[in-house]
């Protein structure tokens, strides 16, 4: 549901984003479309770094959320740096202008090949997931005459609360490294020549709706740093990860970035004294608002269960209901007002699982009424696929009473580009 300070408001029952009427980008662009707002990401950005005002600090923005150049550029702009999580990531980051001293690179699985790159960009650190990934990076950093910045992700083992597959901070998930072996590998790292250890981190999850979790894992790591700190290691920096959730419109109550940097803050205060900087991994929080996919109804049916809702966009286009049974918000573009029937939202994908809603209540749409699936701007587009052979579709950015297209929808030939035909 549109909320006061979203960009996508009705103006004459008509939806807009910020100045620009949704109907306008369709008919010009096509559907289904992604739309983002210039306005709301840069809100989003700055009220999150302010929320952190007084403790020293770096937002590094989660490229896995919304990796698109046009909506990087917007962020190394305001002055964020990066997690990433690839070379791909990395490369995306430089292509948008962003700086390259303010990345770091998370992951459980980096590749020599990718360390080489990271390292030769001057990344700002590493966050080392294991053991073997620490001998190796030492390796690799070495070779090049050059120290690899290091902080280690611990896993705090403690339950974020939220949807087991994007949960990772408890010791059966796969990630970081835990407490006992944390203090281990500290020390061996402070003694290999090619590794600095400048810090450690968690990320113990995403769409998080409780503040407690990130103060529980801070308060654990808090023990950690100052027991290295009485064996001479002196971190001078805590990675708290990404996490914090948004408010999908079915009426979850998320804690806002102030009430989210109120808690960080408490919970950092004996390691501020000691002048540990912060470092944090925002990705969901910083663009989910911010972008909507608008797709363009079909047709309907009804069979003896079920009002069936097809529209032009597929789970190929929007992922996160079939992968996670998530809720996105859904209105109609044009005129609201009419009344509701119960309908499930289903794309043209052969599979039961292609849908963004079941047993919605909705405004009865016609065949080629607009619909506006809301919260769209995280894992969206950046998990898209080409299945069912479908071409990724475009992206615009609206700044003001204008938008520019900062991604173009994919051409079959595109698709097929890297293709060949057996020789023999
Ligand atoms: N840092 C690390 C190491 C991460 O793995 C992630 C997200 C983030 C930061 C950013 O988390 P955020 O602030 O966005 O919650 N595809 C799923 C979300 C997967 C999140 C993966 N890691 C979804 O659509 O809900």
């Amino acid at each position: 549901m549109p909320t006061i300070e979203s960009p996508f408001q009705y103006k004459s029952d008509e939806m807009h984003c910020e100045g620009v009427a949704l109907s306008k980008i369709a008919s010009e662009v096509g559907t289904p479309v992604y739309v983002y707002s210039r306005s709301e990401l840069e809100r989003a950005y700055k009220a999150f770094d302010a929320a952190l005002e007084g403790i020293p600090h770096k937002v590094c923005y989660a490229v896995k959320a919304n990796s698109t150049l046009g909506v990087l550029s917007v962020l190394a702009e305001l002055g964020a740096g990066a997690d990433i999580v690839s070379y791909g990531e990395l490369f995306r980051w430089q292509k948008a202008g962003g700086d390259p001293g303010k990345v770091v690179f998370s992951g459980v699985g980096k590749t020599e090949t990718e360390m080489v790159q990271a390292l030769k960009a001057g990344i700002y650190a590493f966050n080392v997931e294991s053991g073997e990934e620490l001998f190796v990076l030492d390796k690799v950093a070495l070779s090049l005459g050059l120290r690899a910045r290091v902080s280690l992700r611990v896993n705090p083992d403690v339950d974020a609360g939220t949807h087991p597959y994007i949960s990772t901070g408890l010791k059966t998930n796969k990630f970081g490294i835990s407490m006992e072996e944390s203090r281990d590998l500290a020390r061996a790292a402070a003694k290999l020549k090619g590794i600095e250890i400048i810090g450690v981190d968690f990320h113990i999850g995403s769409q998080l709706t409780k503040t407690s979790p990130f103060a529980d894992a801070i308060a654990r790591l808090t023990a950690l740093i100052t027991e290295l700190a009485k064996d001479g290691i002196k971190l001078t920096h805590i990675d708290i990860g990404g996490g914090l959730g948004i408010d999908y419109g079915k009426g979850d109550l998320v804690p806002s970035p102030a009430e989210y940097g109120a808690a960080v803050r408490e919970a950092l205060a004996p390691l501020t004294a000691l002048g540990v900087t912060l470092v944090t991994e925002p990705g969901r929080v910083l663009v989910g608002a911010a972008g909507a996919l608008v797709t363009q109804v079909l047709y309907r049916k009804r069979n003896e269960a079920k009002h069936f809702t097809i529209v032009d966009a597929a789970m190929n286009d929007l992922m996160r209901p079939a992968l996670y049974g998530s809720y996105h918000p859904m209105k109609p573009v044009k005129d609201p007002g009419r009344a509701d029937i119960t309908t499930d939202v289903v794309g043209p994908i052969c599979e039961t699982g292609d849908f963004f809603a079941r047993d919605r209540n909705l405004p009865e749409m016609a065949a080629g009424e607009l619909l506006w699936i809301g919260a769209a701007g995280a894992y969206g587009a950046a998990m898209a696929s080409n299945y069912n052979t479908r071409p990724r579709v475009p992206e615009v950015l609206v700044r003001g009473g204008s938008y520019t297209v900062i991604k173009t929808r994919e051409t079959y030939e595109q698709l097929i580009a890297g293709e060949r035909l057996p020789q023999s």
